[in-house]
């Protein structure tokens, strides 16, 4: 029998996950279907009883669902439980369900593997202390970078974060108006602010020379924050559709036992072929 996975969000219309499990399928020549679900934010739970109870073996949980999601497992990973959010959701033959968190690894992914940026020692400024850094903190730890600073317009958040992720690495946290002296070898939005196009606003002297910048969202255009890291004269400039593809890799992984080759599905989509 053909086994059934979905992407759960509200909204969902807009999903690119569908395009790439089906790619990853036809890829690695799986007997697998892949839906969309617009999840009732009054009942998630329910949405999710209801797909498992439908034979479903795996969810992908997006916006707002990833940090209700974990309130139903059975099991976490550690860096499911460190972010506080689930975006990959298995079903165990015994109908369990088991949660992890794939989008840490896939930004480490996109960037080390499909960049060639090479993080030990690196000095790395994640802006935003939100559900998007939290998913991404652990796994930039267990990089070897020499230093993390979370910067956050609500300054009590990114200490909160850096105070919990202590034990972790080199982290630390400050307000986005304290950023004078720091520059940083590699900067990264997390804030939502990409997705409304407001546009943050960061001391331009804070990106080291040759630094780079990566924007966790991506868009068919420039995004705001890639256009700044452009205007810093940045050594390059990232969105985030790589890390998307390679954050659905790492769950393709988990429900399947196999990798796809995310080259290729992430230039069809660069290209609007998918
Ligand atoms: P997500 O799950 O996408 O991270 P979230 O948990 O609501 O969403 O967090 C949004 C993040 O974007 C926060 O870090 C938020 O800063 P505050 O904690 O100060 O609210 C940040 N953010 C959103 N809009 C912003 C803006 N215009 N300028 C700066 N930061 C912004």
């Amino acid at each position: 029998m053909t086994d059934r996975y979905a992407v759960i969000g509200n909204p969902i219309a807009h999903s690119k996950s569908p395009a790439i499990h089906a790619a990853f399928a036809h890829q690695t020549e799986q007997d697998m279907d892949y839906d969309r679900i617009l999840g009732n934010p009054d009942d998630f739970a329910g949405d999710v009883r209801a797909f498992v109870a439908a034979g479903g073996r795996g969810l992908n949980v997006t916006v707002p669902f990833k940090e209700l999601a974990w309130e139903l497992l059975d099991d976490l990973s550690e860096r499911a439980r460190v972010a506080r959010a689930v975006n990959t959701l298995a079903v165990s033959d015994g109908g369990l369900l088991h949660g992890d968190n794939t989008d840490g690894i896939g930004l480490i992914r996109d960037l080390a593997e499909n960049q060639g940026f090479s993080f030990a020692g690196r000095s790395v400024l994640l802006v935003g202390a939100g559900g998007a850094a939290r998913g991404v903190l652990l796994p930039l730890l267990e990089t070897g970078v020499a230093a993390l600073t979370i910067a956050n317009r609500t300054v009590e958040k990114a200490l909160a974060l850096a105070e919990a992720m202590r034990a972790a690495g080199p982290v630390s946290g400050c307000g986005l108006d304290q950023l004078w002296d720091q520059r940083f070898d590699l900067i990264i939005n997390a804030t939502s602010s990409g997705l409304h196009g407001s546009g943050i606003h960061l001391p331009s002297h804070c990106l080291a020379e040759r630094g780079w910048v990566y924007d966790m969202y991506y868009s068919d255009t420039l995004t705001p924050f890639c256009r700044w890291g452009q205007e810093q004269g940045a050594r390059r400039v990232i969105d985030g559709l790589g890390m998307l593809v390679e954050q659905a890799a790492e769950s393709f992984l988990l429900w399947r036992g196999l990798r796809p080759d995310t080259a290729p599905v992430i230039n069809a989509l660069r290209e609007g072929q998918l």
